[in-house]
């Protein structure tokens, strides 16, 4: 190692990563030497979570993958913290990278862990996975094909997207390039750049005779993160193309005047899976994890979301266009709730609420309030 690597410790594992000059928050910059990035513990604990569910309803041994590893934290820890019959690879092609996941392999000499050095759409096409996790620099859709090339039947594919910028209509025009979708800069951008993943992700399922169910999808201010099981199956491909589609602007917010008409394709199903969700809550109360407070606020929140309706309107947003005050959360919801409609939060931002309410009844609602 030509880079001074230092100890450091997530979940119950102890692992040697070289400190960079990362900052606690944000997506982190691509550098030269093994990347690690502490604003990222949450994103590795949820994976701990999915992984451990994985296992434990698995009647036989579950083969892991760890893709693009870094300093093989993520995979590191699938070998010491989770319990069953399984095997984890962890995978990176830089040099740097690949002796410091050796070296952090040696900490727990364990069985569970095979340490490799090559290109990921190599090894993609070479071996097979019930799980493989892919932590890019930027967007994952670079590996989206090989990955459901590998992917086992029921097996679960778990990956980050840090092109929000791209994904939330910052930029479009990458959107376009790389998704083949159009984004919409709007407060409910984050969950359609959750949707544009999906979209983009089970239409390279598809083609190979593959469909996707959303497990457990969330956005933070830097990046996204979906998990998703695969089935194979005409069957579950028709299926889960059928929930594939671009749509009109003003079917995901009433409220945008702007020029643009047609957004996605977008993934217009499910985004939660409840019982899943609870699945990996329950797990989270076996685990010593560090983000565990956060953890359980995110999944009550996703649970929530799971039997609500696509999209949201943000208080916020329909405040300012009726020339009124916000209502308070609680009020809002009662009333809603009284009326007979469904009413949830949103993790994509605390303004947020998902109703099945029609945008007439929202607007006499608020103005009730003025
Ligand atoms: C964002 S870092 C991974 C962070 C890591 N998952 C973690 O939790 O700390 C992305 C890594 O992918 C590796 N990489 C990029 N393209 C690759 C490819 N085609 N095959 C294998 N590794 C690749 C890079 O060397 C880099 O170490």
């Amino acid at each position: 190692m030509k880079t001074q690597a230092t100890k450091i410790t997530e979940g119950k594992s102890a692992v040697f990563v070289v400190s960079t000059k990362q900052a606690t928050k944000g997506p982190g910059a691509k550098e030269k030497v093994p990347f690690y990035n502490p604003s990222m513990i949450l994103n590795r604990d949820v994976s701990i979570l999915v992984a451990q569910n994985l296992i434990a309803s698995s009647k036989k041994s579950v083969r892991l993958l760890d893709g693009l590893a870094a300093s093989g934290i993520r995979g590191i820890r699938f070998a010491h913290e989770l319990e069953g019959d399984f095997h984890v690879t962890i995978n990176d092609w830089n040099e740097e990278s690949y002796q410091l996941i050796k070296k952090n392999a040696q900490i727990y000499s364990s069985p569970h862990i095979t340490t490799t050095k090559k290109n990921l759409h190599l090894l993609l096409t070479e071996e097979k996975f019930e799980y493989i996790d892919i932590d890019p620099f930027g967007s994952p859709v670079y590996f989206f094909d090989v990955v459901m090339k590998s992917i086992q039947h029921g097996g679960i594919i778990a990956c980050t997207a840090t092109d929000t910028a791209a994904l939330c209509g910052v930029y479009p025009k990458a959107c376009q390039r790389r998704y083949h979708a159009q984004p919409l800069h709007a407060p409910c951008m984050k969950e359609i750049g959750l949707r544009i993943l999906l979209g983009s992700l089970c239409r390279e399922a598809t083609k190979y005779g593959k469909g996707i169910e959303p497990l457990l999808c969330y956005t933070t201010d830097h990046y996204s993160r979906l998990y998703v099981k695969v089935s194979r199956g005409v069957g579950a491909a028709d299926t889960a193309i059928s929930r594939v589609s671009a749509i009109s602007s003003k079917a995901i917010d009433g409220f945008y005047t702007a020029s643009q008409t047609m957004v996605g394709p977008l993934w217009l199903g499910p985004i939660q899976q409840k019982q899943f969700i609870q699945e990996v809550r329950n797990i989270l109360f076996t685990k010593q994890l560090q983000t565990k407070h956060d953890l359980v606020k995110l999944l009550d929140i996703l649970e929530e979301e799971a039997t609500a309706p696509p999209f949201f309107y943000s208080v916020d947003e329909v405040a300012s266009t009726l020339k009124c005050s916000p209502p308070k959360r609680k009020l809002l919801f009662g009333l809603l709730r009284k009326n007979g409609y469904t009413v949830s939060r949103t993790h994509c931002t605390p303004a947020g609420f998902k109703t099945n309410a029609p945008l007439a009844t929202i607007k006499s609602m608020f103005m009730q309030q003025k």
